[in-house]
């Protein structure tokens, strides 16, 4: 029998992402759980309904009931948590929803997770792995001349949002220490790719310009994160899930750090080149707003321990993915403009821009 991986939050940008790549590269057969939020807008999982190999359950993590039935029917080897409220501006103004899921909502997750492993027989209790995948944001921000990140370094979450990951982590780390649960932990830093709901930076720029609309810059422009494909993502938690060992913490990162300006000029060059306007360039649409409260200035991750213990590598540069990107919004631009006009997507544009005197 394929073993079977329990997917929590597997119809978001990055789950919906990870369930593809397990099925392309692993024999893996996989049950999905999510509550279907706003944020699985871009995401298709049809092809899962119904089939032997693939479920797809809509469902909260923090119901324990359903979590239980889920664990007695399916089994499954490993346990995979990507549900979460994900957007930093939305925990500023709505910051409740993200200890409901993240914490609380982990935590329901977690302990169905240690009751329905404590029954698994000898081999199969071992091999059992919970990963949870969490964020470079816990560790806060760094200065310009700080080293990045290591594994080790001290939790500083400035946002509603890093704290909510943060608390899971501490509960996922506890539940090894104390129960023996075999947890993982991944800090990722920031994704870009195929499918991600357009709220965030990289597809919020490329439907702006598409709509010849400012694109808005939050304060100076030059905070930096560090972007990964979310491929080469996905691809680096599965190394986890197979030699990853239990109770570790593994930070991913390819070291693209890029300023918010050169990112969202680089999304402007490569439409000049894809869709000229028809007057001008998008760069021009380029807007400065009124900045996030509390904008972490830098997020850096070393990722040296996941690429000498376990052999990873991110596939894609900056450049290679993002042209990647910019091609998938384009050639799904019937998709991406159904969501856009739709009234969630209108009422938080609403909701976040128009306190920063953007319209
Ligand atoms: P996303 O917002 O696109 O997807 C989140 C998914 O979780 C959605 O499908 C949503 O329906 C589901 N969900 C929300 N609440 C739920 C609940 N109570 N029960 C079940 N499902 C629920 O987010 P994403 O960008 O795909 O992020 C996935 C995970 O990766 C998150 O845990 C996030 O913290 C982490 N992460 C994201 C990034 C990034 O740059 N996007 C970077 C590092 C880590
Ligand atoms: O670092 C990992 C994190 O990256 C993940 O844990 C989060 O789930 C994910 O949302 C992301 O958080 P960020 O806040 O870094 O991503 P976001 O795309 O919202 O913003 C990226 C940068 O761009 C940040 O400095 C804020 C800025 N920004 C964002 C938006 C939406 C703007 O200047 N203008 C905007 O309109």
């Amino acid at each position: 029998m394929r073993p079977r991986i329990l997917v929590a939050g597997g119809a978001g940008f990055i789950g919906s992402t990870f369930v593809r790549t397990c099925v392309e590269v692993s024999a893996s057969s996989i049950v999905v759980v999510d509550k279907c939020t706003y944020a699985v807008g871009l995401n298709n999982l049809a092809e899962f309904n119904d089939g032997e190999q693939h479920r797809f359950v809509q469902g909260d993590i923090g119901n324990r009931g359903l979590i239980r039935d889920l664990l007695r029917e399916h089994r499954p080897a490993t346990v995979v948590n990507f549900a979460a409220e994900t957007h930093v501006d939305r925990s500023i103004l709505f910051p409740e929803e993200f200890v409901q899921t993240n914490v609380v909502g982990t935590f329901h997750l977690l302990d169905e997770v240690r009751q329905y492993w404590e029954t698994l027989p000898g081999v199969s209790k071992d091999s059992f792995r919970f990963l949870q995948v969490s964020t470079d944001e816990v560790y806060g921000s760094l200065a310009p001349s700080d080293p990045p990140c290591d594994e080790n370094r001290a939790f500083a979450p400035n946002s509603p949002y890093a704290a909510s990951k943060a608390a899971a982590d501490q509960f996922v780390r506890a539940f090894h220490q104390t129960y023996g649960v075999p947890t993982q932990i991944a800090r990722c830093c920031n994704n870009y790719g195929p499918g991600q709901y357009p709220e965030k930076l990289i597809p919020l720029a490329i439907l702006k310009a598409l709509q010849e609309q400012p694109l808005p810059i939050f304060g100076d422009g030059n905070q930096i994160r560090d972007w990964l494909y979310v491929r080469d993502h996905c691809l680096a938690l599965l190394k986890i899930i197979e030699s990853g060992l239990p109770g570790e913490v593994y930070n991913i990162s390819a070291r693209a750090e890029r300023t918010n300006l050169q990112v969202v000029r680089a999304i402007c060059a490569s439409l000049d080149e894809t869709r000229p306007r028809k007057s001008g360039t998008y760069a021009e649409l380029i807007t400065h707003v009124a900045d996030r409260p509390g904008h972490d200035r830098r997020y850096a991750l070393d990722s040296s321990k996941i690429s000498s213990q376990l052999h990873w590598r991110s596939a894609e540069s900056f450049e290679s993915g993002l042209e990647k990107t910019v091609h998938w919004y384009l050639d799904h631009l019937d998709l991406v403009m159904t969501v856009a006009n739709g009234r969630a997507y209108r009422d938080w544009l609403a909701v976040n821009y128009e306190q920063r005197r953007f319209g």
